[in-house]
């Protein structure tokens, strides 16, 4: 098929590192890198800027009629913008974290995204994206060259997003991510790999020996090993 976009999909949990691999990955290779968690916080801002209550679905339906995105697929340069307003930082706020879930519960709203998902990397410009959230490899790119999994053990994952964050309690954030696991794979399962999808467990690697595991598995997935 002439002018298929390549795709690498990883997914994985909250704090186990598939954001700055997933882009070091992609530059790695040359690849675009689409953040599709971005994409869900992006569409909670977007949700929480128009007063809409995030635990109503319908709303948040309706509120997603115009999400008007855009977001850089440079995996050097991650920004994302809502009706022309940067909000590349604003989604990080907790109070965007704790919405978050809400919105990707509903299952328009993940069809919806899922479409959004599938056009900016076909109209990428780029030999492949490395795309990466929670159901890339299961349902929004099933038939992805590669397919990772990306895991650790959540008291590693705790202690690296404290070490990211100024001022975090190891304790809260353990909690935190605990809640979000709950939430996020009562939605789409994440936690397991399914059939043909490869696991990397970063617990005991250091970020460029992560980098690098993943590096091979598509390596060998791809023959080019
Ligand atoms: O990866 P992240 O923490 O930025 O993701 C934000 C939220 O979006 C998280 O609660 C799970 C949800 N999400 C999802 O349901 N499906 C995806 N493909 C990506 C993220």
């Amino acid at each position: 098929r002439p002018g298929l976009v390549r795709v690498v999909a990883v997914d994985g949990p909250a704090g186990s590192g598939k954001s700055s691999v997933s882009r070091a990955v992609a530059s790695r290779l040359g690849y675009g890198y689409l953040d599709t968690g971005a994409v869900y916080r992006a569409l909670a801002w977007h949700a929480l800027a128009h007063a809409v209550d995030t635990s109503d679905a319908s709303a948040v339906v309706d509120a997603s009629g115009d999400f008007d995105l855009w977001i850089s697929l440079d995996p050097a340069e991650a920004r994302v913008s809502v009706a022309g307003t940067d909000v590349t930082e604003a989604i990080r706020t907790s109070r965007v974290t704790e919405a978050v879930s809400g919105v990707a519960r509903v299952p328009a709203v993940r069809r919806g995204l899922t479409g959004l998902f599938r056009a900016l990397v076909a109209g990428a410009g780029r030999p492949g994206v490395v795309v990466e959230g929670r159901d890339i490899t299961t349902i929004v790119f099933p038939d992805a060259e590669a397919r990772v999994l990306l895991t650790a053990d959540p008291a590693v994952r705790a202690a690296r997003r404290t070490a990211e964050t100024e001022g975090a309690d190891v304790a809260v954030v353990a909690a935190s991510i605990e809640r979000r696991d709950a939430a996020d794979s009562a939605v789409v399962e994440f936690m397991d790999a399914a059939d043909g999808v490869r696991v990397v467990d970063s617990t005991h690697l250091d970020f460029e020996g992560t980098v690098d595991a993943v590096l091979a598995v598509i390596a060998e997935e791809t023959g080019a090993a």
